[in-house]
């Protein structure tokens, strides 16, 4: 009771005092949560030394409530450097680029750990890496390769879903390149340095990153992110696949399917290559510079036939389309109702589509019978819009004669009015 009073008291009297008193303990107590002496001196440090709050906050780490001592150990209340940075406060020292798997797997493989934070995220990273062709050669003691941080960045570390992360997959191409587009840095180990320069003239490029198309592939749906490894020769046909199905599908049945598998040689890639895919044209089975079948085949022999074959079709169904396309267009103009037979074209080009994909199976008779389809349409489409000039053509001279018969009846009562007048 005796307290409480000697409590209360001081409360009343000197109020003023009590609360600053206050504010200074509440001050202390939320200093003593946050303070990182860390942070506090390394946005303070030199280059590659500097951590800011500004950077450290962007960070998902620093977002989850993780913060340096997570992945570097120390103390972090003391401004002292040597026990803020003291192996007796488990700071682990300067990261060895080849200690960073293990670091990052350290919590990205344990399950158990994850879970609490995030129970959708995947926890094979690590295990994944070790099976990439960057992972192996880190395990063989070269430190050029790719290690987590190279993709991911540190410090600022995003999750991939955001626009701004170096994972993101409008942003993974350039990150690759980073290394993967550097000559000199990739001098020693003899393999081209131009496929980021050729993506970016591909079809998959224009998709994604100018039409923002995110089922297109960039550098990783094809090689994998953290199993970074070339697919093989012969899963080549199967990365395109997952997404091209039907021209994937003709092809597995195709003689050159299996040609070219007893040859080594990868798929659709061959026609198509694998970095500067381009947007296909009849030209491809010319026998022009953008002509690919002539690589191979001899002139005048069955393929070759075969090949001409399919492109004559492929042309006369195209400019079949185009006449009947002005047809229309003409007779619309002549204010002609064709409405139903313009609508119909759409299938003409349809069928037009449909047999560019059934080259895959490289037999002229099944792309003829796409052509066929398409040609009966168009033609049917062709005749429609010149029956309706025929028709406009009729009512012309109808109403020429119409207007011949009028003009004669005016002149006939002019003529007439006028013969009364004079009597
Ligand atoms: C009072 C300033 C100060 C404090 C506090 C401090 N550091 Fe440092 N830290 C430095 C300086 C200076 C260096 C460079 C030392 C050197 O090169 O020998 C350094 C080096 C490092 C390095 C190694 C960098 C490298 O690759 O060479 C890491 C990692 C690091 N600090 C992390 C931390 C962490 C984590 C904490 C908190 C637990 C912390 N520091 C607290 C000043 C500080
Ligand atoms: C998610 C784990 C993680 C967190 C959290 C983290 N770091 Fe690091 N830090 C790393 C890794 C990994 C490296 C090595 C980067 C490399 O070599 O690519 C590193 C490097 C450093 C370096 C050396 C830079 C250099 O280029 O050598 C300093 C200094 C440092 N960290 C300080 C901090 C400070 C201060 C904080 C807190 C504000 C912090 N780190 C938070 C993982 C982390
Ligand atoms: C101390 C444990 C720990 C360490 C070490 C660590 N992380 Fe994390 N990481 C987390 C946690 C926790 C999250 C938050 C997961 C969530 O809520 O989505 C996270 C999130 C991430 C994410 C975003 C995942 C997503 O899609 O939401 C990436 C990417 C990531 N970490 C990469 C790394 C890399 C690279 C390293 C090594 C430099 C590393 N982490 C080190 C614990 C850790
Ligand atoms: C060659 C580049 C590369 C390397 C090396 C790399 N990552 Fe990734 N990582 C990616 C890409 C790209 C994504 C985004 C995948 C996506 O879009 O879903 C990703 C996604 C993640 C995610 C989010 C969850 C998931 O699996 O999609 C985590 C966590 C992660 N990486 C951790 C790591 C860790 C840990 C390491 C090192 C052992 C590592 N990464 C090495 C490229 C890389
Ligand atoms: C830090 C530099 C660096 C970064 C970033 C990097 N790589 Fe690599 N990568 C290498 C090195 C070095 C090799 C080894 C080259 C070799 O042995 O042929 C390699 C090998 C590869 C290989 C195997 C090539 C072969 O000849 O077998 C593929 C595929 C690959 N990287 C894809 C990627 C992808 C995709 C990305 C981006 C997500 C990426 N890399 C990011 C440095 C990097
Ligand atoms: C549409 C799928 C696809 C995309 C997208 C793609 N690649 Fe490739 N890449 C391949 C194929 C297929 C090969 C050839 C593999 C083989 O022959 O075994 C290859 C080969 C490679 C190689 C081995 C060396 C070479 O050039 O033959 C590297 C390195 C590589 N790609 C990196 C990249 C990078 C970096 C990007 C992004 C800028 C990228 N790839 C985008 C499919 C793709
Ligand atoms: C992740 C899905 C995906 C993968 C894997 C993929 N593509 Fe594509 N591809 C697309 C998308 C999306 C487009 C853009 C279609 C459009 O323009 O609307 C496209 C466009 C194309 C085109 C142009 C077609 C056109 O009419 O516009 C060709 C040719 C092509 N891809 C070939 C390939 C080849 C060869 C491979 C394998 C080396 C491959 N693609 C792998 C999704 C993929
Ligand atoms: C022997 C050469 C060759 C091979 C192998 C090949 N293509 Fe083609 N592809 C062509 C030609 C030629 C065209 C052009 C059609 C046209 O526009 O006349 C084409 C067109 C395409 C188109 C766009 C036209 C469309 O709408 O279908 C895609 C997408 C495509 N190919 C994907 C693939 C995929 C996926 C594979 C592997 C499964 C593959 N190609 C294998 C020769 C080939
Ligand atoms: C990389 C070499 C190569 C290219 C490129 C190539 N072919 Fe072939 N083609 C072959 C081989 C090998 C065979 C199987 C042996 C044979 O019949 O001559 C074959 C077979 C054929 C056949 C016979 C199919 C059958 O079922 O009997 C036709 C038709 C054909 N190719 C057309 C084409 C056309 C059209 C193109 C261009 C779009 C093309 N080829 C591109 C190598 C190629």
């Amino acid at each position: 009771m005796a307290t409480l009073r000697i409590k209360v008291r001081p409360f009343v009297s000197a109020r003023p005092v009590w609360l600053a008193g206050l504010i200074v303990l509440g001050a202390c107590l939320s200093y003593g949560q946050t303070v990182n002496s860390c942070l506090d001196c390394h946005s303070a440090q030199p280059g590659r030394l500097e951590v800011t709050p500004e950077k450290f906050s962007q960070d998902i780490h620093s977002q989850k409530g993780l913060t340096c001592t997570s992945c570097h150990g120390g103390d972090s209340s003391s401004y002292d450097p040597d026990q803020a940075m003291s192996r007796k406060a488990g700071w682990k020292g300067k990261v060895d680029r080849k200690q960073i798997p293990q670091l990052c797997g350290s919590c990205h493989s344990n399950p158990a750990l994850m879970r609490q934070y995030n129970p959708s995220l995947r926890t094979d990273q690590l295990d994944q890496y070790h099976t990439s062709v960057h992972g192996k050669l880190l395990a063989a003691g070269d430190s050029k390769v790719a290690v987590c941080t190279d993709c991911h960045s540190v410090h600022d570390l995003r999750p991939p879903s955001d626009p701004r992360s170096t994972v993101n997959p409008v942003n993974v191409a350039k990150t690759c390149s980073r290394c993967h587009s550097d000559a000199a840095y990739m001098k020693q180990y003899g393999i081209p340095t131009d496929q980021f320069a050729k993506y970016n003239t591909s079809v998959h490029y224009d998709a994604m990153v100018v039409r923002g198309d995110l089922s297109a592939p960039t550098c990783t749906t094809c090689h994998g992110n953290h199993g970074a490894a070339p697919p093989g020769v012969d899963k080549v046909q199967n990365v395109c696949a997952t997404c091209h199905a039907f021209q994937a599908q003709m092809y597995a049945k195709s003689t050159h399917a299996k040609a070219f598998q007893d040859a080594s040689l990868p798929g659709c890639v061959v026609c198509h290559s694998n970095h500067a895919i381009h947007l296909p044209s009849d030209a491809m089975l010319g026998t022009g510079p953008s002509g690919v079948c002539m690589r191979c085949h001899t002139a005048g022999d069955h393929c070759d036939r075969a090949r001409a074959d399919i492109l004559d079709n492929l042309t006369r169904l195209d400019a079949s389309i185009k006449d009947a396309d002005q047809s229309l267009r003409l007779a619309e103009s002549a204010g002609m109702e064709v409405s139903a037979a313009r609508l119909s074209q759409d299938q003409a080009r349809d069928s037009l589509t449909k047999a560019r994909v059934t080259i895959h199976t490289f037999q002229a008779a099944l792309v003829n019978e796409d052509v066929q389809a398409g040609m009966k349409i168009a033609d049917a489409n062709l005749k429609a819009g010149q029956d309706a000039m025929v028709e406009r053509n009729h009512r012309r001279i109808g109403l020429g004669i119409c207007l011949i018969a009028i003009a004669m009846m005016l002149v006939g009562l002019w003529l007439y009015i006028k013969k009364l007048e004079s009597k």
